[in-house]
């Protein structure tokens, strides 16, 4: 049974702005964290709700890798977690939504810029590093991971 009561809902993306700010870009205004593509059709956030307040985000695009052209590949951005709900399971819940959401596109690859601090819980999910490491401005090391689905 799981420990906690939370729900995962779809959100907009003005919602996701204020987590974006606070876990992964505290440097910049939630006004700024407007990614491209964030309201494009296809795009997808998901809300992860704990005890009525938002506590996680993840936002899925129909976009291709560098470098390639198709239409099957989606990419995970700003995925969160709030601090104090680390290690609850919630952003596992996140993944399998955004997972169970491309696959019911369709969807054949899954990939994402992560932090390297965040590689061992994306290769929970079966993703892999590919290429070199790199420093995009003031977010430090990355890497490109991608799966199959
Ligand atoms: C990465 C992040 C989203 C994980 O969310 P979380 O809610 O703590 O993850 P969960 O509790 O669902 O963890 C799922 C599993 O991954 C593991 N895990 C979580 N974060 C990890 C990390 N950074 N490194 C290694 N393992 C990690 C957990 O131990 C758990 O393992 P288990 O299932 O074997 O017990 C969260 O730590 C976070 O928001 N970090 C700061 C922002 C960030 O780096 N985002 C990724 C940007 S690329």
């Amino acid at each position: 049974m799981k420990d906690h009561i939370s729900e995962i809902r779809q959100i907009l993306s003005a919602d996701t702005r204020l987590l974006r700010h606070q876990v992964l870009r505290p440097n910049q205004s939630p006004e700024e964290l407007i990614y491209p593509g964030d309201d494009s059709n296809d795009s997808v956030h998901f809300g992860l709700f704990y005890k009525g307040a938002l506590h996680g985000i993840a936002s899925i695009y129909k976009e291709p890798m560098e470098n390639e052209i198709n239409d099957h590949s989606w990419r995970l951005r700003g995925m969160a977690t709030s601090e104090e709900t680390r290690g609850m399971g919630f952003g596992r819940e996140l993944m399998n939504a955004c997972i169970e959401h491309i696959r019911s596109k369709k969807g054949k690859v899954f990939w994402c810029n992560a932090r390297t601090t965040a590689e061992k819980f994306y290769e929970k999910f079966g993703m892999k590093r590919t290429g070199e490491v790199f420093y995009p401005e003031g977010l430090g090391e990355h890497i490109v991971m991608r799966m199959d689905l």
